[in-house]
């Protein structure tokens, strides 16, 4: 029997479908992804088990019997536990008082006994953490235990893990997973949700994929194979972009940075004394982890802020540093790291597709607005666009914003592509092209700057990775030398030797 099941779930919001008929089982003692894309209605599926939503249609069995989970406090009470993509704990308490938090009036355990619980609990789900510690002090790998803590403290059979390793360095990833088996061993049953297939394909036995709110496929593990899910996931076939490992970079320098430095709005150096160059032909990657200087280098990159001092050329000819139009004059394309801030959502594409030239599309101080109708109606076919010139911009979805700006700023043959979080919160789709237009970029000898906290992605496409932690560069692959456990001890500013 399983241990859950969703029969007919369907969730509404206003006229959106979110989840359409869904039917999900979950067998005692298993690892079971959630697979779909972003939006298909993965979160709001677990949410309605965790009783956080109500359906509109269809009903929840738990252990054979229909439950009616008004909240997630009939939820805990079934034994299905959370933890959710965005943590709550409070920073200032300790694990313990965190544990047990709106579960056990404190007042009847002395800190003691309390800590002796959480002790207890810990221990005999293999996991080691100190009771005492401050959460605030916590990694946010250590967080996390803390939040699957609290939740199998509460004696919960399910856990629910909303894309777990979304804050992960694929190090945590890992003893994340392994923390998972001992669960497993102890009869708990895991829904994990994701979007890495190679998660599911390593860690699960049975696999839900969601497509538009509906199930588009069910498989387990074992007999089925990355190329298929994806295949499921998207609706199509997926194209694997590969990095074309035999062309070799110029050696001709596309970029140059040197000794650059830059403050951040409270005067601590954000950035310091940073010193790379990247090849004609070349994609560089730098791999970090969210906050360690990869906002500023791009701005700084971009001409958008004054570094405190620094050197950048490209081909050779030096940069008015802090001015965006000797960036732009010198073929310096900017992918910027919020899509939403790289256009002008209340202009139409058009306009939008026109910003960097429009000089190009100006006659006696006017706008040739046919020229830049036509221009656009070109652009709008080569980058596959879904729109018309004249929508705005703002009405578009991720993916044909990312289009418009790489539309706008690719079409004019770039010496040097800055792209950063070039694929955020794009869908396998639109990711596949993103990749494709940038490694057609390295092809056509343009010097590409890959920034991106994902390191699958910065792996796949890079030929060099400079590993970025507090402001510095703290190591240097090229592709072949790349090892993971490494580059993740790096970005989490352990000093390894280096071999
Ligand atoms: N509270 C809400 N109100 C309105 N629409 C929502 C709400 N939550 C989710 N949605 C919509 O429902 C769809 C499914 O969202 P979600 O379950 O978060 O997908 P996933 O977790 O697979 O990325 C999306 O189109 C999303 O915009
Ligand atoms: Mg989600």
């Amino acid at each position: 029997m399983p241990v859950v099941e969703m029969r007919g779930v369907t969730k509404r919001f206003g006229s959106l479908v979110a989840n359409d008929h869904i039917d999900l089982e979950i067998a005692a003692n298993e690892i079971h992804a959630l697979l779909g894309e972003n939006g298909a209605g993965k979160s709001t599926l677990m949410k309605i088990l965790y009783g956080f939503y109500q359906p509109d249609e269809g009903e929840i069995l738990v252990e054979g019997k229909k439950v009616v989970l008004k909240s997630p406090v009939d939820a805990i009470r079934a034994g299905i536990g959370l933890v959710s993509q965005h943590f709550s704990l409070v920073p200032t308490f300790t694990v313990a008082e965190n544990i047990v938090l709106g579960f056990e009036s404190s007042s009847i355990l002395n800190r003691e006994a309390l800590n002796q619980r959480v002790h207890d609990t810990a221990r005999r789900y293999g996991f080691s953490i100190d009771p005492n510690a401050i959460v605030r002090d916590l990694s946010v790998g250590q967080q996390q235990r803390v939040e699957i803590l609290k939740a199998l403290y509460r004696e919960c059979r399910v856990l629910i893990l909303d894309e777990p390793t979304a804050v992960l360095t694929p190090r945590d990833a890992v003893a994340l997973f392994e923390a998972l088996h001992q669960l497993q061993q102890q009869n708990l049953s895991v829904i994990i949700i994701t979007h890495k297939l190679e998660e599911v394909m390593a860690f699960s036995q049975r696999v839900t994929v969601l497509r538009l709110g509906k199930v588009a496929g069910r498989e387990v593990t074992s007999q089925t194979n990355p190329q298929d899910l994806a295949r499921l996931m998207v609706g199509r076939n997926v194209l694997e972009v590969t990095r074309n490992t035999d062309h070799k970079a110029s050696d001709a320098v596309a970029l140059s940075v040197k000794n650059l430095s830059v403050s951040d709005n409270r005067g601590i150096l954000a950035l310091r004394d940073v010193s790379f160059s990247v090849h004609e032909g070349e994609v560089v990657g730098i791999a970090g982890i969210a906050g360690n200087g990869q906002s500023e280098l791009v701005a700084a990159l971009g001409g958008l802020i004054k570094p405190d001092s620094g050197d950048v050329r490209v081909t050779g000819k030096a940069l008015e540093l802090g001015d965006p139009r000797s960036f732009i004059e010198h073929k310096v394309a900017r992918i910027p790291e919020d899509r939403l801030k790289g256009v002008l959502g209340d202009l139409s594409v058009a306009e939008n597709l026109a910003l960097e030239q429009i000089n190009d599309f100006t006659q006696l101080g006017h706008l040739n607005h046919k020229h830049i109708q036509q221009s656009a109606q070109q652009l709008i076919t080569d980058f596959q666009i879904k729109a018309k010139p004249n929508d705005r911009v703002r009405t578009l979805s991720g993916g044909n914003i990312q289009k418009v700006i790489l539309a706008r700023t690719l079409s004019r043959k770039p010496a040097v592509v800055i792209a950063a979080q070039p694929t955020r919160g794009l869908d396998i789709g639109a990711t596949e092209y993103v990749h494709q237009k940038l490694l057609e970029q390295k092809a056509r000898g343009a010097g590409v700057l890959i920034v991106s906290e994902d390191l699958d992605e910065t792996l796949l496409l890079s030929d060099r990775i400079l590993v970025i932690y507090a402001g510095q560069i703290v190591g240097e692959f090229t592709a072949g030398q790349a090892n993971i456990d490494h580059i993740s001890l790096l970005m989490a500013g352990s000093k390894v030797a280096t071999d």
